[in-house]
């Protein structure tokens, strides 16, 4: 394909910044990562293909004659994930779908491209991670095998980069998934498959490929244990989206968020539930991060957290125990832990509940992660509740953000908050008194603005405040009270 081709050379690419270098040295110069540089030899062939009957050049275009890039989006089939990537697939965009190792990504593609195929589209899955025998075997899972999708799903056992993208060229998919990322090489590259030039090199040529024509190109990616998409940062400036699939690897909920997107707004979530038929939509999103037990149970508190524009209703748990020997333990899991930390603190000296001699354990319930200050208060909440083993009434919610001298603040978006919580059935909320005009707006609510962690505290732990209203309507299916 190429002429006579310059010779190649070695180079050391770094494997968290993709800076090169010529020599190996033990630091990376651009980003100080020890132990970072790997050589790759990279011949200097020229990358960027012209594309067979592709224009001659690149000429500029009057703004007003650039065609519209809108015209033409092709809807994956699923609710959620359209919503997501704002409105479907943009032809010639790159999405990239990252996720930890068996959250569900091969299924949520394999289900997107049996979509596209509904909507009249014909796909592409080149996979460089499982078999073709494997592919078939989740499609049957899913159900696919008895739709259209059994034809016009095209299956490509195939992991270098050059082949993929002939392949496509030959056939002109709608769309054209690569899973994964980091097993794509490049016979151009002699670097190991998922190293840092591989990946760039790989993402390089799929999105030079969308770019020519109508094929959409979905990208599969791992995410580290960090929770950062693996090989170059690099990676996410190439690509036009990135969605991340979240969730607890043993609890069925799964959140698809955006990360980026060139073609939509990056505030929507999409919730699916893992099935034993694949991803299934979740009826009520707002209301599926609730855990449900038989009665109120000290150290629980709901929060209306914001997803985005969506409102989700979220339990906090918390349980406190008198520690041993050592430093007493503080663990969070879907809570940021250096915000558990300040809370633990900030509850000893304004609000007179310490926990210096306790061990300390946060989670969300159904696997959630929420990064948002709003959670504060609920968290404090939980953390008193639990230490004085008085439970609060399972009909009301906690808002707020708690700053360092026990203040409350106000949080964006308090009444789509406390609506979403009246519509499930909470009768009552307390929420920051600050940062309002005007009164709140949600029927059915009874709403207790508060100024301070104590207050809240005082109110929400009030002796006798988990029975005040268990004789009225209940907040949400409580199969254990009469
Ligand atoms: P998979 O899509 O292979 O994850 P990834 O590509 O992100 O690594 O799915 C992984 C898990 O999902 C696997 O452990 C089995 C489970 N699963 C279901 O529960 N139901 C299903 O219908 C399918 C296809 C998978
Ligand atoms: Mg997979």
């Amino acid at each position: 394909m190429s002429p006579a081709r310059p010779r190649a050379e070695t180079r050391y690419v770094c494997q968290s910044c993709a800076a090169e270098q010529l020599r190996w040295e033990g630091q990376c110069r651009a980003c100080a990562a020890c132990n970072s540089l790997v050589d790759t030899v990279e011949d200097r062939a020229p990358v960027r293909h012209r594309p067979a009957g592709g224009p001659a050049t690149a000429a500029p275009v009057a703004l007003g004659d650039v065609e519209e890039p809108e015209s033409a989006r092709r809807p994956v089939g699923i609710a959620e994930m359209d919503r997501v990537l704002g409105g479907g697939l943009v032809p010639g965009s790159v999405v990239l779908v990252g996720g930890e190792p068996g959250i569900g990504k091969s299924t949520l593609v394999l289900q997107a491209a049996a979509g596209v195929v509904a909507s009249g589209g014909d796909v592409l899955y080149a996979s460089g991670e499982e078999s073709p025998a494997q592919v078939r075997l989740r499609a049957a899972r899913l159900g696919l095998l008895a739709t259209a999708a059994a034809q016009r799903v095209r299956l490509l056992a195939e992991s270098e980069v050059g082949r993929i993208v002939d392949a496509a060229r030959d056939s002109a998919p709608s769309v054209l998934v690569v899973d994964s990322i980091q097993t794509a090489t490049s016979d151009e590259l002699d670097g190991p498959a998922g190293s840092v030039g591989q990946v760039r090199q790989s993402a390089l040529r799929l999105t030079e490929l969308a770019k020519e024509g109508g094929t959409a190109v979905i990208l599969v990616g791992h995410v580290t244990k960090d929770g950062t998409l693996a090989g170059p940062k690099t990676l996410e400036h190439l690509v036009d989206a990135v969605l991340t699939l979240e969730g607890e690897r043993y609890a069925a909920l799964r959140l698809l968020r955006t990360v980026k997107n060139r073609f939509g707004s990056t505030d929507e979530v999409g919730v699916f539930e893992m099935r034993e038929d694949g991803l299934a939509e979740v009826a009520d999103p707002a209301r599926a991060f609730l855990a449900e037990h038989e009665a109120d149970a000290p150290g629980s508190v709901v929060v209306p957290t914001m997803e985005g524009t969506r409102p989700l209703l979220v339990e906090v748990q918390a349980l406190v125990a008198p520690a041993g020997y050592g430093s007493p333990r503080r663990t969070a899991a879907g809570l940021d832990p250096n915000r558990l930390a300040l809370l633990v603190a900030v509850l000893a000296r304004r609000a007179g509940v310490g926990l210096g001699a306790h061990d300390v354990y946060a989670n969300l319930a159904g696997g959630l992660h929420v990064d948002e200050p709003a959670t504060d208060l609920a968290l404090a909440a939980a953390l008193a509740s639990s230490l004085r083993d008085r439970a609060i009434d399972r009909g009301t919610v906690a808002v707020g953000e708690v700053g360092l001298l026990g203040e409350l603040r106000p949080v964006a978006g308090l009444e789509r908050r406390l609506r979403e919580a009246a519509r499930l059935g909470f009768r009552r909320a307390v929420v920051p008194r600050g940062g309002r005009r005007g009164p709140l707006d949600a029927p059915g609510l009874e709403v207790v603005a508060v100024g301070s962690v104590r207050e809240a505290l005082d109110v929400l732990l009030a002796p006798g405040a988990d029975r005040a209203e268990a004789s009225s309507e209940p907040g949400r299916p409580r199969p254990g009270r009469a």
